[in-house]
């Protein structure tokens, strides 16, 4: 069996389907996806061995993870469960003799979905009882190692399994896709968490540490109640926070918050800036359109921007609205776009012109 398994939000496994029918096209490759709404997880399926590296999870929107998948286990016996996985696992590998590495690690797991999360339990324990069998048997390393390629086996019924792996360097590093953050007592609003969120997962180590440097400056568009601004002076960052509406009165006392009453689609720096994010609820051309502007303009290097989805086609608009951010931007630029667990309706978009360091 040759695949991808991909996690979404439940509900957006149409517009997942869509962003992989798309993809695989411009890449030459044959697929169709295998999707019902609601699942929160699809199969994209084709003949092509290499799709996992030929579609990388980097590069995708809607999926939370994507994952090698390699065999389909139905009809499991609750009695036993282990043999026929066993065997599945041990003849993938014999199909491949490249692969003689045992796998580092083992994630059990179930779709972020209301069916999926009651399987929640039975993915735990039934971890606990595999996870000696395979050491044993030499397919996973003795303790876990990171750096090696993973096993998942993805629940999605009590007799329904799906085994999949994964490259650690293109997926995502926490089971389920689902990073686990917990929101700051200090928060100005629930919204920091998805400005933590994308920072955690569109930008790596080096880069957080390299681009986000105390004295550093940003502008928020859209900043009310501050949420996103918190997160960037936490970083020590200097914010230009633009909104009709009120902040919350601790940004300020940290003396590097400025609030401006401002319309975060007309107000422009007087210097160039490092950074400019925005989280205006408006039309997704509209704002994509107007960081272009930023770009264009040279007004920041880089950008955090939430783009608000429509209930439907919003792979369509995705598309849309990234194209109409680059052709208005007229500049090179290195795009991120993904829907972040913390994100609802929308997705949340990082670029950088090429030259920033
Ligand atoms: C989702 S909230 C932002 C939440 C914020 N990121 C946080 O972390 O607390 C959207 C904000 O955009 C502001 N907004 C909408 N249109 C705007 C405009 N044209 N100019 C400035 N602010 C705008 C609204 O007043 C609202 O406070």
């Amino acid at each position: 069996m040759n695949g991808l398994l991909c996690y979404c939000r439940a509900g957006f496994e149409p517009d997942l389907a869509a962003e992989l029918g798309d993809r695989a096209a411009e890449a030459g490759i044959a697929g169709y996806a295998r999707a019902t709404r609601g699942e929160g997880y699809l199969l994209f399926l084709g003949d092509d061995s290499a799709m996992a590296t030929r579609l990388p999870w980097r590069s995708l929107v809607f999926a939370r993870q994507s994952l090698r998948l390699f065999a389909e286990l139905r009809d499991l016996d609750p009695r036993d469960r282990i043999a026929p996985m066993l065997e599945a696992i041990e003849s993938e590998r014999d199909m491949d003799p490249g692969r003689r590495a045992p796998y580092g690690e083992l994630w059990v797991e179930h779709p972020d979905s209301d069916a999926g999360k009651p399987l929640s339990g039975l993915a735990r324990s039934f971890g606990n009882a595999l996870r000696p069998v395979l050491r044993k048997r030499g397919l996973l390393a003795a303790s876990d190692d990171p750096r090696l390629p993973r096993l998942h086996v993805c629940f999605v019924a009590g007799d329904h399994a799906l085994l999949a792996d994964s490259d650690p360097a293109d997926s995502a590093p926490w089971p389920l896709g689902v990073p686990r953050l917990r929101l700051h007592a200090d928060a100005p609003s629930r919204s920091a968490l998805k400005l933590e969120e994308a920072l955690l997962t569109l930008l790596d180590d080096t880069q957080r540490r390299e681009w986000l440097r105390p004295g550093m400056t940003a502008a928020d568009l859209g900043a009310a109640p501050g949420g996103w601004t918190w997160v960037l002076a936490r970083h020590g960052l200097r914010v230009i926070a633009i909104d009709n509406g009120p902040l919350r009165p601790h940004l300020l006392e940290t003396g590097l918050v400025e609030h401006l009453r401002a319309d975060g689609f007309h107000w422009q720096p007087a210097r160039p800036l490092d950074w400019m994010v925005c989280d205006m609820v408006e039309q997704p051309t509209r704002v994509a359109r107007r960081v272009g502007e930023w770009f264009r303009e040279g007004w920041c290097r880089h950008a955090i921007f939430n783009l608000k989805l429509p209930m439907k086609k919003r792979w369509l608009e995705t598309r849309r609205s990234l194209d109409a951010f680059r052709r208005t931007a007229q500049a090179p630029l290195v795009l991120r776009a993904r829907q972040l667990y913390h994100d609802r309706e929308e997705i949340t978009v990082h670029a950088r012109r090429v030259s920033a360091t």
